[in-house]
């Protein structure tokens, strides 16, 4: 999978893919993400990319040109399987979501900063909006690596059998159980029993009684989809 992703702020996506999983995925070529500074595409010598809105009121906004020039730019490289805009007035974003976008071979992802992006790119460019939660950041490029990370896990090859998703929360709708690790006693405190006992199949079910359980008390809501 290839991802480019189009900001202001091309810095805050550094660390966020260059280190564990995510950086293991693109050592193995299976996943390749690029940055592109907005700037690159700016209207003028000021590097001006954004500008004050129509109407009155504080904060800038993207301008459409420099964002539609940069988009055009990189469609000419590839064709995308989805055009995202990351946004707190979109869909929130979760497991499911990333599941299909794990399916995908190209993505193009917009992150807005300070009002965010002009509507007629809106309009005429993304083809998907995520949020990443109801509460608002200063730019979309934290949500991006959100995204970005849930997504190239989930790509065939990314994972191996120690750290596959298959078990992580979310997939089935359920929260993951418990987990431990030694010592068996950590200052009184003792590890359930049947862990240590080496019978996969009852492990198997005290898991899934587990995680039952926690989803129940914690998120009702997940077992209602
Ligand atoms: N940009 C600012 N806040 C955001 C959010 N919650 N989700 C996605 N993009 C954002």
């Amino acid at each position: 999978m290839h991802i480019d992703i189009i900001t202001v702020v091309p810095e805050l996506l550094e660390s966020p893919f260059s280190h564990s999983i995510m950086k293991r995925a693109q050592e193995k070529g299976i996943l390749t993400v690029q940055s592109h500074n907005l700037r690159k595409w700016a209207i003028n010598k000021h590097m001006q990319v954004d500008d004050y809105q129509f109407g009155g009121g504080a904060g800038m906004v993207l301008m459409p040109e420099p964002l539609a020039n940069a988009i055009d730019e990189l469609k000419k490289e590839r064709t995308y399987d989805e055009i995202i805009y990351m946004t707190p007035d979109g869909p929130r974003f979760n497991q499911q979501a990333a599941n299909q976008l794990s399916l995908k071979d190209n993505l193009l992802i917009i992150c807005g900063h300070y009002k965010g992006i002009d509507e007629r790119i809106r309009q005429q460019y993304i083809t998907m909006e995520i949020s990443v939660g109801d509460y608002v950041l200063s730019g979309g490029e934290l949500a991006a690596a959100i995204v970005v990370d849930a997504v190239g896990r989930l790509i065939p090859g990314v994972l191996n059998d120690e750290t596959s998703a298959l078990f992580d929360s979310f997939q089935d709708n359920l929260l993951a159980p418990p987990v431990y690790t030694r010592p068996a006693d950590f200052r009184g405190s003792k590890v359930p029993e049947i862990l240590t006992q080496g019978d996969p199949k009852k492990v198997e079910a005290w898991r899934y009684e587990q995680s039952l359980q926690r989803t129940k008390e914690r998120r009702p809501d997940l077992l209602d989809e």
